[in-house]
């Protein structure tokens, strides 16, 4: 059994700030075209930074990216949707994920992406687990460094569930 912590590990109005001054970086640092975001995860979150970055002018598009079955565990394969439709050759393009966590999913995006032949890009994260990386990779911008834990909230599910609250809660074992 699990349960949330009794208090958010970041609060709505800690995640409101961050993603501002954040999407403030993106603008002053990286002219993109178009945000791709990967489902479901990044929902909300992409939505808010989108939102904040409203003066650039840019696109938005959605792929379905899923490694997790169910539970916590990674079942490590990565599953993607979506980019077969997209024509994103030449194009500047800001990925957005919820988390960076053993960076598999990252990693294996990035790749397909040049190969789609993308002009530039660069990735975006609300979350990075440093501890947890199995590949070597860096997002360019992190919103919240955090310790190995597993979080919902904001976007992010436990067998689907908590995805809609606004802040980011651990979940512990009971
Ligand atoms: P990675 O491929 O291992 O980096 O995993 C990235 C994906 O796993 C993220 O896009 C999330 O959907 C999911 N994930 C990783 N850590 C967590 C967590 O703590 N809570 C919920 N989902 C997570
Ligand atoms: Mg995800």
């Amino acid at each position: 059994m699990y349960r949330m912590s009794a208090k958010p590990m970041i609060t709505a109005e800690q995640i409101q700030t961050r993603v501002k001054e954040m999407a403030a970086e993106i603008k002053e640092s990286f002219d993109f075209d178009i945000i791709l975001s990967a489902l479901t995860g990044a929902y909300m979150f992409t939505t808010d930074l989108s939102r904040a970055m409203a003066s650039a002018k840019h696109r938005i598009a959605f792929i379905k990216a899923s490694s997790y079955g169910s539970g916590m565990e990674s079942c490590g394969k990565l599953k993607v949707t979506g980019l077969e439709k997209l024509d994103l050759k030449g194009k500047r393009v800001l990925v957005v994920d919820d988390i960076l966590d053993t960076g598999n999913t990252m990693i294996t995006l990035v790749a397909m992406l040049k190969e789609m032949g993308v002009s530039d890009l660069r990735s975006c994260v609300l979350m990075n687990k440093e501890e947890r990386r199995v590949v070597d990779y860096h997002a360019d911008f992190v919103g919240f460094e955090i310790a190995n834990e597993f979080v919902v909230g904001y976007g992010l599910d436990f067998n689907e569930d908590y995805r809609t609250l606004p802040e980011v809660w651990t979940l512990e074992e009971v």
